[in-house]
C-alpha cells in the first residue's frame, strides 16, 4: 500500500503552500521537525476555505497537540473564539507555552482532560444555551476510535448552520486494508472508523463530503428543513 503521506504530491502541494504569516510558518517547521502532530497543509488549506466561506466565530476543536491548528483559526479569523481540548500532559505543557507567547492565545480557551468528560461538561452547560453561545464549526483531530462519540457531543453544542470537520478518516491508508501487520496493530480505529463513516452515511439529516486529500476529511453539515 502506497501511504497518502508518502506520494510525491505530497511534497508538491507542499511546496506551494503558503503560511498564513511566518511565525505560523516556523511553528510548522518545528512541529514537523520534532514529529510532533499537526495537520497536513493540504488540510490547513480546506479549513482556511471553509472558514474564509463560513466565517465561524466559535469553534471547537477537539486534539491540541502543539496548538498548531488552534493558532492557525485563531490568525485566520481575528474576532473568533477557540475552544480546543487535549489530555496529553506533554502536549499540554507545550501548547500552553505557545498560547501564553502569543497575542492570539488569549482567544483560546484551552480545556485539558479527555475530550470525552470535557465534551460531556461542555455539553450540559451549552445544549439548552441560547444560539449566540454554541459553536459554528468544529474540527475534531484526536482519538480515531471515538469520533462517533465526538460528533455526537459536539452535534449538541453547535449551531444549525455550523460544519464539523473530521480529519484523518482514512487513518494514513489503514481503512483499506483488511490484513497483514498494519491492519492488525489498527484494528480497533479502522473497526470504529468504518462504523462511524457508515453511520454519517446512514443520517438523511447530514450532508456529508468525504474528501481523499491529505489524510481524508469528512465535511459534515446539518440539512435544514427551512
Ligand atoms: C493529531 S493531534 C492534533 C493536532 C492538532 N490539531 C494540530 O493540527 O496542531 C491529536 C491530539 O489529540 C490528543 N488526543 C487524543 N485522544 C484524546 C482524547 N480522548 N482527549 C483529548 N485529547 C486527545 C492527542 O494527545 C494528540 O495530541
Amino acid at each position: 500500500m502506497k501511504y497518502i503521506r508518502d506520494i510525491p504530491f505530497k511534497e508538491f502541494v507542499d511546496s506551494h503552500h503558503k503560511a498564513v504569516d511566518e511565525d505560523l510558518a516556523n511553528l510548522r517547521h518545528s512541529n514537523e521537525a520534532g514529529s510532533v502532530p499537526l495537520i497536513f497543509t493540504e488540510t490547513e488549506e480546506i479549513l482556511g476555505l471553509l472558514i474564509g466561506l463560513t466565517h465561524p466565530s466559535r469553534i471547537l476543536e477537539i486534539g491540541t497537540a502543539h496548538g498548531y491548528s488552534s493558532l492557525f483559526f485563531a490568525k485566520k479569523l481575528p474576532d473568533a473564539r477557540i475552544t480546543t481540548i487535549e489530555r496529553n500532559p506533554v502536549m499540554v505543557e507545550a501548547a500552553r507555552a505557545e498560547f501564553s507567547s502569543r497575542k492570539e492565545g488569549e482567544r483560546i480557551d484551552f480545556r485539558t482532560g479527555d475530550a470525552s468528560e470535557i465534551l460531556q461538561e461542555l455539553v450540559c452547560k451549552l445544549a439548552d444555551a441560547d444560539v449566540s453561545e454554541k459553536f459554528d464549526f468544529v474540527f475534531i483531530d484526536a482519538a480515531k476510535s471515538h469520533y462517533m462519540e465526538f460528533f455526537e457531543a459536539a452535534e449538541k453544542i453547535c449551531t444549525k448552520d455550523a460544519l464539523i470537520v473530521c480529519d484523518n478518516i482514512l487513518l494514513n491508508g489503514w481503512i483499506l486494508e483488511a490484513e497483514g501487520k498494519d491492519a492488525k496493530r489498527h484494528r480497533t480505529s479502522i473497526k470504529y472508523m468504518k462504523k462511524f463513516l457508515e453511520y454519517l452515511r446512514q443520517r438523511d439529516d447530514l450532508e456529508v463530503s468525504i474528501l481523499t486529500g491529505a489524510d481524508g476529511l469528512a465535511i459534515i453539515r446539518f440539512i435544514n428543513e427551512n
